[in-house]
This record gives C-alpha cells, sequence and structure tokens, in this order.
C-alpha cells in the first residue's frame, strides 16, 4: 500500500475503532475479503484445507490438455485440489469449475493455470527477442494481448514472466527472459506483470503474473539447467534479485521458487528469501507455488530426508502451492494430524491462495473465464495478429551492414532463400508456444515472397538439416546461389534446442549450417544471414565473411513478414541486444558490467591481463548494440546539477540527431560508473534507456532524471548504500560506442538506502 493510501485508510477506520464498543463491532471493520475468508477457512476441514494447497496437471501430463481424467473429477468433488495446470479451453474448463463449485462441499472454485510466456494462439517473439525491442510499453502490449486470449480461453494464472538474469548462452532457458542486465531485466519485469495483470485482477480479461524462478535459477553451473548457482550475497542482491523486486512492486499476485540451490539452499525450502527477503522486506502480499514437483526434489537435493520432511521444510519456508509432487495435498495433512505442522501454518497457506481466487473475482462468478463467445471473438484477432508483427519488427536486431548492403531492393531479379530454417513453420513459435498452430506462422520464405516486386523471382533450396551432417543438399543450394542477384541464408536453431532442459556445450551454428555458408559465400553472390535462434550463437567465421547479418531470434507468428520488412527497408531496424555475444563458448561468462580487476583486460601484446592468450577479449556483439539503416548524432550534453546527493535525482539532456534520409529509431543508453567505492564497481552499469523514434533529419532533445539511488550498492557490511564521489556518465549507441560522457559528484556521506524501493529513471523527448 503507498503511503497516500495508508493514511487515507487510517483516517477512516481510526473514528470506527474509537467507536467501537465490543469485539463484534471490531470484526465489522475488517476488510470484506478477510472476512469472507475468515469464515470460509472456519468451515473448512483439514482435508479441504491441504486440498488447496495442491495443484496438479490437468490431464497428469507435461503437455497442455483440454480434457480431464475421472481420477481428477473425483478429486475435484472432494475438494481435494486447489488447482490445475496445464489445461485450456473456455468450454472444457467452464465444465471443470462446475464440479468444483457445484459438486464439492464448500464449491470453492479451482484457479488453472498455464504458461503463458509469450502468446497463447497469437504467438509473439520469445522473450529474449522482445527485450531486444528496448521497449517496455510494446511488451507490455504484447503481453496484455497474451492475457486476453489466455484469460478468454479459461486460464486465470500464467507461470510468467521468466525474469531470471542469465550470463550464460549454454543455458537453453537464457530464450525465457529479459537477458544478462539487471536493470533491463527489471524494466521488463514490471511490464510484463503491469501487461498480464492490467488494470486488476477483477476485470474479466486479466489474469495473475507469477515471476519465476525465484532466484538465480538463472546462474546454473557449467550451464547446466537445474544446476546449482554459488552466488554471493552481494550478487544476488545486486543482480538477481532486482527483476523479481521489481515484478513484485509492480503487484505480481504469485511467484515460483527455482529449481536451483544457491550455495547449498535450494529454493524450495529457503525460509531467508522465500520469507524474510520476499514477504518481509518486500511485502509481497500474493502467494507461492513451488516449480514442478521441486518439493519432492528436496530429498534429491538431500536436505530431506523423506517426503514428509519436504513437505515441512517447503510449507515452513513459504511455499504455499505445490506443483504437482502431491506432497502438500497427502503427506501435510498426516503431518498435521500427527501435530509435526501446525494447522495455522496450513491456514497462512490457504488463505493467500483464497486471496488469489477472491481477488480474480471468482468466488463472485467461477464461470467469468469461461465463455466460449468470448474466447471465439478474442483468439487469434487481427488486431492481435497486427501486434505480433509490430512486435516481431521491434525486436529485430541488425549486427552487421557493411557498405549498407541492406535494405535490399524489391526488384532484385532473382532472391535465392537458403537453408532449413527459412521455410519452417516450428521454430518461430519459440520455446513456449502454448497454443501456438504451425499454421499461423508466416516464414521468412513467404515473407520474401510477400514483400518483392512481382517480376523478382524467388528460389528456395534447403541445403540442409539443422542438425546432424548430412551433406547431400550442398550442391543444389550452391547451384541456386549461383544463380541469384542476391542470398538470403536463414541459419540458426530449432525450437527444441533452446528452452528448458535444453542445456549445450557448445554455441556454434549447429550441424554443417557453417559449412554450408561458406559453401554459398563461396559462390561468390552477395550473401545476407539472418538467424533464428534461443541463445546467443558464437558465429566469429560469419561475423567476418558475410556482409550483413540480422538477429532474428524466434520472433512469433508473423516472422517472416517481420524479416521481409526489415530486409527490404519497409521497416528500419532499431533492435538492442538485450545479451553479449561471445566469439566462443570459452569466454562465457562474457557480459558488460563485469569488475575493472587490478589488471583490466587488454589485447595488447602484454600477456599479464585478465585476458585470454588465445581469443581477443572483446565480444563478438556487445550489449546493447544494433544497428539502423540510418545514423544518428548525439551532442550537448548538459548536466543541471553536478552536485547531488543520495536521494536527488541527477538531471540531464542532450541532442540526438538522425543525420540520415530515411526515418529510425535509436535506443539511448545510459551507463555510470563510480570512479572510487569501496567495493570495486563494474566497468559501466545501465541505469536508463529510451527507443526514440526520428523522422529524417529530425533533432529532438532528450531530458533524463536518473535517481542518484540507482547507484546503490552492498558495502562490505551488505548494507545498501549511496557512497559520496565522483560518478562517470556515459551516453551511448551500445554499451561499447559511447557517444557522449561527463561527470557528476555525490555529496555528503555515505546514505544508506532502502532495500526494498525499485528505482527507473525517467525519460522526456522535447523539441530541440
Ligand atoms: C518449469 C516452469 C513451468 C512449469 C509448469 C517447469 O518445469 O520450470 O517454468 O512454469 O514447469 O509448466
Amino acid at each position: 500500500m503507498n503511503k497516500l493510501k495508508s493514511l487515507f485508510v487510517l483516517v477512516l477506520i481510526i473514528p470506527l475503532l474509537l467507536q467501537a464498543e465490543s469485539e463484534q463491532d471490531l470484526s465489522l471493520l475488517k476488510p470484506p475479503m478477510d472476512e469472507f475468508i475468515d469464515s470460509l477457512i472456519e468451515k473448512m476441514t483439514l482435508e479441504e484445507k491441504v486440498g488447496q494447497l495442491a495443484q496438479y496437471a490437468g490431464g497428469g501430463s507435461m503437455g497442455f490438455n483440454t480434457g480431464i481424467d475421472d481420477k481428477n473429477k473425483e478429486l475435484v468433488k472432494k475438494g481435494k485440489v486447489g488447482s490445475f495446470l496445464h489445461v485450456l479451453g473456455a468450454d472444457f474448463l467452464g465444465g471443470l469449475q462446475k464440479i468444483a463449485v457445484e459438486e464439492s462441499r464448500l464449491g470453492i472454485p479451482l484457479i488453472f493455470g498455464l504458461d503463458v510466456v509469450h502468446g497463447l494462439k497469437t504467438i509473439f517473439p520469445v522473450p529474449l527477442a522482445s527485450a531486444c525491442s528496448f521497449e517496455p510499453k510494446a511488451v507490455e502490449k504484447t503481453t496484455r494481448i497474451a492475457a486476453v486470449e489466455a484469460a478468454a480461453s479459461g486460464i486465470h494464472w500464467t507461470f510468467a514472466p521468466m525474469v531470471d538474469i542469465a550470463l550464460d548462452p549454454r543455458w537453453g532457458r537464457i530464450v525465457e527472459g529479459a537477458g544478462e542486465d539487471p536493470y533491463l531485466g527489471a524494466v521488463m519485469a514490471k511490464a510484463q506483470v503491469e501487461g498480464y495483470q492490467g488494470d486488476g485482477l477483477s476485470f474479466e480479461n486479466t489474469i495473475l503474473a507469477c515471476p519465476k524462478h525465484y532466484v538465480a535459477y538463472g546462474a546454473p553451473l557449467g550451464g547446466r539447467d537445474y544446476n546449482s548457482a554459488e552466488v554471493s550475497k552481494r550478487t544476488l542482491n545486486e543482480v538477481y534479485l532486482p527483476p523479481f523486486l521489481a515484478a513484485v512492486k509492480a503487484g505480481a499476485g504469485s511467484l515460483m521458487n527455482g529449481f536451483n540451490d544457491i550455495n547449498g539452499e535450494p529454493m524450495a525450502c529457503d525460509k531467508e528469501l522465500l520469507t524474510d527477503v520476499l514477504r518481509e522486506k518486500w511485502g509481497f502480499e500474493g502467494f507461492v507455488v513451488s516449480d514442478w514437483n521441486s518439493i519432492a526434489e528436496l530429498l534429491n537435493h538431500g536436505v530431506a530426508k523423506d517426503r514428509v520432511d519436504a513437505g515441512k521444510k517447503a510449507l515452513s519456508a513459504g511455499i504455499d502451492m505445490d506443483m504437482t509432487s502431491g506432497i502438500f495435498g497427502e503427506e501435510i495433512l498426516k503431518s498435521v494430524k500427527k501435530g509435526d505442522i501446525s494447522e495455522k501454518l496450513v491456514d497462512k497457506a490457504v488463505r493467500r491462495i483464497l486471496e488469489a481466487k477472491y481477488k480474480l473475482g471468482l468466488f463472485d462468478d467461477p464461470f467469468k473465464y469461461c465463455k466460449v463467445e468470448v474466447e471465439k471473438e478474442e483468439i487469434l484477432k487481427d488486431e492481435h495478429i497486427k501486434a505480433a508483427k509490430e512486435m516481431a519488427r521491434k525486436s529485430i536486431v541488425l549486427l552487421k551492414n557493411k557498405d549498407g548492403v541492406l535494405p535490399l531492393k524489391k526488384d532484385l531479379g532473382t532472391v535465392a532463400v537458403i537453408g532449413s530454417l527459412a521455410d519452417d513453420t516450428r521454430a518461430p513459435l519459440g520455446s513456449w508456444k502454448a497454443f501456438g498452430e504451425e499454421k499461423d506462422v508466416v516464414t521468412v520464405l513467404e515473407g520474401i515472397k510477400n514483400a518483392v516486386s512481382r517480376n523478382t523471382k524467388v528460389i528456395y533450396s534447403k541445403g540442409c538439416d539443422i542438425k546432424g551432417n548430412d551433406r547431400s543438399g550442398f550442391k543444389e543450394a550452391v547451384s541456386v546461389a549461383a544463380e541469384a542477384d542476391m542470398v538470403v541464408l536463414v541459419l540458426g536453431e530449432s525450437d527444441d534446442m533452446s528452452g528448458e532442459a535444453r542445456s549445450c556445450s557448445e554455441i556454434d551454428l549447429p550441424g554443417v549450417q557453417k559449412e554450408l555458408a561458406e559453401k554459398i559465400v563461396g559462390t561468390g553472390t552477395k550473401v545476407v544471414v539472418v538467424l533464428m535462434n534461443g541463445r546467443p550463437l558464437a558465429i566469429p567465421w560469419l561475423a567476418e565473411n558475410v556482409p550483413a547479418i540480422l538477429e532474428a531470434w524466434f520472433l512469433g507468428i508473423q516472422s517472416g513478414n517481420a524479416i521481409a520488412d526489415v530486409l527490404f527497408g519497409d521497416y528500419n531496424p532499431g533492435g538492442k541486444l538485450a545479451v553479449t555475444i561471445p566469439r566462443s563458448v570459452g569466454q562465457i561468462p562474457c557480459f558488460y558490467y563485469h569488475k575493472n580487476t587490478g589488471r583490466p583486460a587488454s589485447d595488447e601484446l602484454n600477456q599479464h591481463t585478465a585476458r585470454y592468450f588465445d581469443l581477443p577479449v572483446t565480444p563478438l556483439y556487445p550489449f546493447g548494440h544494433g544497428l539502423s539503416y540510418t545514423e544518428f548524432k548525439y551532442s550537448k550534453l548538459k548536466i543541471k546539477n553536478k552536485k547531488v546527493k543520495a536521494n536527488d535525482s541527477l538531471e540531464i539532456s542532450f541532442s540526438i540527431k538522425n543525420t540520415g534520409k530515411i526515418a529510425g529509431s535509436e535506443v539511448i543508453q545510459l551507463y555510470i560508473k563510480d570512479v572510487v567505492a569501496s567495493i570495486a564497481p563494474p566497468v559501466k552499469k545501465l541505469v536508463g534507456f529510451k527507443r526514440i523514434y526520428l523522422e529524417d533529419r529530425e533533432q529532438v532533445k532528450v531530458n533524463m532524471k536518473m535517481p542518484v539511488n540507482l547507484l546503490g550498492f552492498y558495502n562490505k557490511k551488505m548494507k545498501k548504500v549511496v557512497e559520496p564521489g565522483e560518478v562517470r556518465i556515459m551516453i551511448g549507441s551500445s554499451s561499447e560506442d559511447i557517444r557522449l560522457d561527463d561527470s557528476f559528484t555525490i555529496e555528503g556521506k555515505e546514505t544508506e538506502i532502502s532495500e526494498s524501493e525499485i528505482y527507473y529513471s525517467e525519460t522526456s523527448v522535447s523539441s530541440d
């Protein structure tokens, strides 16, 4: 509750409290939700209570289900289920809800959950791609649409956003998050929570968000999914926690734990993080669901002796709902009966789950999400498809464009489109395709055919598979390339090479795709490469040998149209990398906010620096990198207040001009560096950004207000502080391409700042 709101409540409540003469009077003052839930809990048997804590997979499988078996129906009738996941469909879920409300003793409605991560039926770019848009408003909009479609199909709750910071492209789930940067991660976390939950959960088209996987799941040793994280408290606080804090502050109604342990403490039973930090420090009021079977996995972690012990540990640590292990529904019941766990602990968890159901309005109308006509109307609406194309265009990153090879002319004589991903309807759907269908996908080949002039011939050859070593298609691909005026070569990964349990030990182009590229380039026909992939790929040969590369990630159903718009200049690309692209797997972890070290890395011949002997130390493409078909000139940096205090905001302005002949967008990026601090600071830290669209020759003034508290870090005593001293500010087009810089001074003493506040810079644009 914000301060003003609490004051308002106090002003209303104090006179009533003074008048209240009996306990009965006092109970009248309880907010209606509390009163409702109190009386419901009073009526519940212990069996019904633990039932609310249990979540099962709808059809019992990992796949999505549009029907349910009799065993599950029986559980519902007995009040032994709080939620189902992996289920979908207004009609089916309406029927299931009917059993819960009409045939169970207390008629408590069920809550239905699904991984609606980047769309339900209208599939948008994967989160790593949409983070590259650097446009939170656009991300919020597509997330809103995902929620509208999900809500229309009976879903109340999504297991998203995934807000895990990831520095290791071997980890397959890097595709599900916003990349490597905690500030960008926080901004995108907030945008997505606001998108899913819209104007409030009581509306019919909003769903509960569930930021996951709390926490440091994105830091598995060796990049192996589910592996342990060895993370210091400082790094945890400064890198991995901020996007979760942002999601909580944005009002996320639920949260999911990670499968991992941090320094030996499994996240399914880490009381310090699940209760002390999440609830007490940050004020989280939602409920926590365990990740799939992760309570039972406490046995594998070696911290629980049996299922009873695992359940007790998880519940006491702060997990409220058990996804699929069955422990909360079965073993907790026995433990309470035996007196090993107090019923009060169960009541706490039950209350949080019932509160979510109440906030969703399910006690008023359990069927509000199950209206078949609404479902028909909302799914894959024209305006949703339009938004999918818009988001896909915004997400594309132009990595290289030597001599302005791109955009291509639409009246080329012959365009050869090569590569098995060029006509792949599956890959663009990405890692969490929910109910996305291949039939709705526009491939690159189709997009190109739609875009070129009637006289242009488009010829296609697969060349090779994504994986494997079959080279039998090379010959045909080479002859197709040789007869063309231009080649668009589409390379990368299949959709199932990234995502959960898809860690890789190599991050090169899979199979024989690099060899194919060598052969095609060898024909002498100009080649532009389109990459489709769920993780940064090490492509040094391509970077050196082809003139233009587009990083498209997996862009959703409108993939091909969006890529063609960029290839042929109907859209000027402006996405920027949300994650560093390394030169080779050996550079991992490769991220821009590393420390300087005592011997800063240098590629000069002096060997005694923090570099590799056999590889340049710089990445292939740095964080924040992305080109445009136009150029931008930065000038006139002014700092309004060169001396500030911890709780002030730094106010800066500068000019930016589109110096080219076409309209375009630039993501201006603000980085800072503490010059001297008590703990070695990162070489750069992103603290603000804004994507600005400019007409040709247009110039504007950019005004930025940066809360100085964004410089906060954890000192030796693990207090979050802002230290006095000089701070460098750098404004750039990428983390490496810094265009303007200056410094300011923080005056006064070291200031301790709140650990439960999240700060954002504000940017506005005015005429110059
Ligand atoms: C994943 C979660 C997901 C859950 C339900 C788990 O395996 O780690 O991210 O939400 O399954 O599908």
